[in-house]
């Protein structure tokens, strides 16, 4: 089938090269010509595993190309995906911002030719897909064609994994016909029988927010219990465990640590409050889920301050990871984005490292900080070590090296990576999250 993807950002590009992959003819489409100049050269924007080489392979078998013209993108296309960012809006009132959604709807217009599925990945509010037809429709009234919603559900950094063998794909639509070319889109995971949802159109909008506070409500509740186990000196590793090992329940997102980040659940919980509030409703879960992820990140502050005795005035704090999760460059909405400044502005120097983020962090962390080429070199004469992200490279560090390199022996795990018992053994002075 022909697809014309709208936006070559994160969820563009991985999903128009995974179409590609599924033996489809993709054209990726962005108004930034030196986005797209860097791609046609194989040249990946940001960081994630395998995406380079899926690009590379799609593109040298003639599946998978690369325009910043939309004219000669849309006509011929079964489905237009429109994958255009969906940031916060800059009025700082948590409505999503959704002009570049539709300026893309106003500018492909006048090219449809033929049926043709215009289908919104982004994520969206209720409501986006029918203001699309809208603007369709008024630009060409000729133009044969239907609306259509279909959330994507990737996680960064295991992206590729998650739409080749998604738990389930969920598609909205209005008509037998567009439903018909979007399982054909998709009839490649027949194979692996994974489920299609087929609904309406607003049902399948509201889905990936309700999928996603779900999930956020999950990482909060498990942090607060996190901080009754310290409170009573219980452990909450073996907790979830327990917890999790009921069906009902389910062992995923009961990791505690310094809560949520990323591009999603921070932006989707609150523009989910917002779409409720127009309608009168309430959303009372998830406005607690923000509010502890926000108590949680200042939590960390302090846990790290008694850590280091009461004050970290002048002391040297070692940051192994800055990411909001490992095995992306991704800054966007990392607690470390709030934990570093504060201790910065109680005077703490920061020695910092990341597999992948540096680049990025850069552009959101304050100047000043040393940026070191490995974990040893972040902790080398540090007073204190705070294990931020999970990445691998930070999973079976040579400890001993890592304590004679301090000069403090003080170990802060807010991931839980190591055994609390074992970095006492090794002489640390160690605190993790939710753990005695
Ligand atoms: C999320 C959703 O998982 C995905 O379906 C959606 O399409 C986009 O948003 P992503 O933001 O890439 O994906 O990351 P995810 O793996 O969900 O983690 C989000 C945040 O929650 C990270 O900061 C992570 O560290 C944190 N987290 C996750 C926890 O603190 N504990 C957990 O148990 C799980």
């Amino acid at each position: 089938m022909n697809i014309t993807m709208i936006g070559t950002g994160y969820v563009g590009l991985v999903t128009g090269t995974c179409f590609a992959e599924f033996g489809h003819h993709v054209t990726c489409v962005d108004k930034i010509e030196e986005k797209i100049k860097k791609l046609d050269s194989g040249q990946i924007p940001i960081y994630e595993p395998g995406l380079k080489r899926l690009v590379a392979k799609n593109v040298d078998e003639d599946r998978l190309r690369f325009t910043t013209d939309l004219a000669a993108a849309v006509p011929g296309a079964d489905a237009v995906f429109i994958a255009v960012g969906t940031p916060a809006s800059r009025r700082g009132d948590g409505y999503a911002d959704l002009t570049y959604i539709y300026e893309a709807a106003g500018e492909l217009a006048p090219y449809l030719d033929g049926y043709t599925v215009i289908v919104d990945k982004s994520t969206v509010p209720v409501g986006t897909a029918r203001q699309v037809k809208r603007i369709i429709r008024e630009k060409n009234p000729e133009a044969d064609f239907d609306v259509a919603s279909n959330p994507e559900f990737l996680r960064e950094g295991a992206a590729i994994n998650d739409f080749m063998r998604p738990d389930r794909v969920v598609i909205g639509v209005e008509s037998k016909r567009a439903e018909k070319v979007l399982r054909d889109i998709y009839k490649p995971l027949y194979l692996i029988e994974t489920p299609i949802v087929c609904t309406t159109i607003e049902t399948a909008e509201l889905t990936k927010y309700a999928a996603n506070a779900f999930l956020a409500i999950k990482i909060s509740f498990i942090n607060e219990i996190a901080n009754v186990c310290e409170a009573v000196g219980a452990d909450v590793t073996a907790l979830a465990k327990a917890v999790g090992m009921d069906g009902r329940i389910g062992p995923k997102f009961l990791h505690p640590g310094p809560g949520y980040g990323g591009s999603c659940f921070p932006k989707d919980t609150l523009a989910l409050m917002r779409i409720v509030q127009e309608y009168g409703e309430n959303v009372r879960l998830v406005e607690a889920a923000v509010e502890v992820n926000a108590a949680q990140k200042a939590r960390m502050v302090k846990k790290i301050r008694d850590m280091l005795g009461g004050s970290e005035a002048g002391k040297t704090i070692s940051f192994l990871g800055l990411t909001f999760k490992p095995e992306t460059d991704d800054m966007r909405e990392s607690p470390s984005i709030s934990i570093i400044p504060a201790l910065m502005e109680k005077g703490a120097k920061i020695r910092a490292h990341d597999p992948k983020g540096m680049e990025e962090a850069k552009k959101y962390l304050p100047d000043g900080i040393t940026y070191a080429s490995n974990a040893y070199d972040a902790c080398t004469g540090a007073h204190a070590v705070v294990l931020m992200t999970e990445w691998n490279q930070y999973r079976a560090l040579d400890l001993e090296k890592i304590k004679n390199l301090l000069k403090e022996p003080i170990f802060i795990d807010l991931r839980n990576v190591y055994d609390p018992q074992t970095m006492k053994e090794l002489g640390f002075k160690y605190a993790g999250v939710g753990r005695k």
